[in-house]
Parts: structure tokens; C-alpha cells; sequence
């Protein structure tokens, strides 16, 4: 995690566009953390209240649009908190994307303390996810909040 805390400030401090940026984090979490085996970023769709897709890494998904309160994102787009799904089988509200996924976790990202989109991690395992992919997650999330 070290190391990819150290790749992640690099990747930040770089002078590439925001998008490649981004496109670029996604790229590495997928690479170098085995249990991520899709990584996305969705965004406020202007002023419609809902989500578009943003850069991602893995398999392409029907899941471009997600309405506020659909699926995990929706509903992470209304509850503004962190929310972990050790076990996507045991959620009535959840939009598959694969069915080889076992595991997400949606951590929203904040601008001037409004929720303005959402980095999101499926996994092929069930529950993988601990407080250090919260805590990676999160300050990935601050990062992209100031170069958005
Ligand atoms: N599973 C998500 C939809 C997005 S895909 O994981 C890429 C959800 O329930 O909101």
C-alpha cells in the first residue's frame, strides 16, 4: 500500500489532463491490487439526479447511467458515506455489472462539501475489503476533489 500511495502522489503531481488522470489511477489499483477487479469512477450528471460513468478499468458495463438511490452508487450518491458490500448477494438494491462480482465498495467524493461523484471498486472475492482500502480509497477521493 505504501508503494501505491507513493504512485498515486505521482500520478496526481503529474501534467496530464484530469481525465488521464484519472483514467490512470483507475489503471493502477486494478494492476497492482489483486482483490480490485473493476475500477470506475461515476460522476453527477449535471443537474440531473443521477450518475454518469466516468473513466473505469475491467469489463465494459450496461451501468452508464445510474439513477440517485439505484444500486450501490445511487444510493452512496444520496447517503454521502462509504458504503462496503462484503457480499453483493445479500443486497436487494444492486445493479450487476458481472457475474463474477462478489464484493464493491462506492466511497464518495466531496467539493466544497458537496457529493459530486464516487470512486468504485468491484471485487471477485467476498468480502476483501478492509480499513486500508477505505483509507486508499478515501484520499484518492481528495485528491481527485481538488483537480476537479
Ligand atoms: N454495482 C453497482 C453498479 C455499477 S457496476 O458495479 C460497474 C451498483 O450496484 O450501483
Amino acid at each position: 500500500m505504501e508503494t501505491i500511495h507513493k504512485r498515486i502522489d505521482i500520478l496526481f503531481n503529474s501534467d496530464a489532463q484530469t481525465h488521464e488522470k484519472l483514467q490512470k489511477v483507475c489503471q493502477l489499483l486494478h494492476d497492482e491490487i489483486p482483490h480490485y477487479n473493476w475500477v470506475g469512477f461515476y460522476f453527477t450528471n449535471g443537474d440531473k439526479k443521477e450518475l454518469k460513468l466516468g473513466p473505469y478499468v475491467g469489463a465494459a458495463t450496461d451501468h452508464v447511467i445510474i439513477p440517485f438511490g439505484k444500486g450501490i452508487c445511487g444510493q452512496v450518491a444520496v447517503s454521502n458515506e462509504t458504503f462496503v458490500v462484503p457480499d453483493v448477494s445479500a443486497q436487494d438494491n444492486y445493479l450487476s455489472c458481472s457475474i463474477e462480482t462478489k464484493s464493491e465498495i462506492v466511497v464518495p467524493i466531496f467539493k466544497n462539501g458537496e457529493n459530486i461523484g464516487q470512486i468504485d471498486i468491484d471485487s471477485h472475492i467476498i468480502n476483501p475489503f478492509t480499513e486500508r482500502d477505505e483509507e486508499l480509497l478515501k484520499s484518492i477521493c481528495e485528491k481527485v476533489s481538488e483537480i476537479i
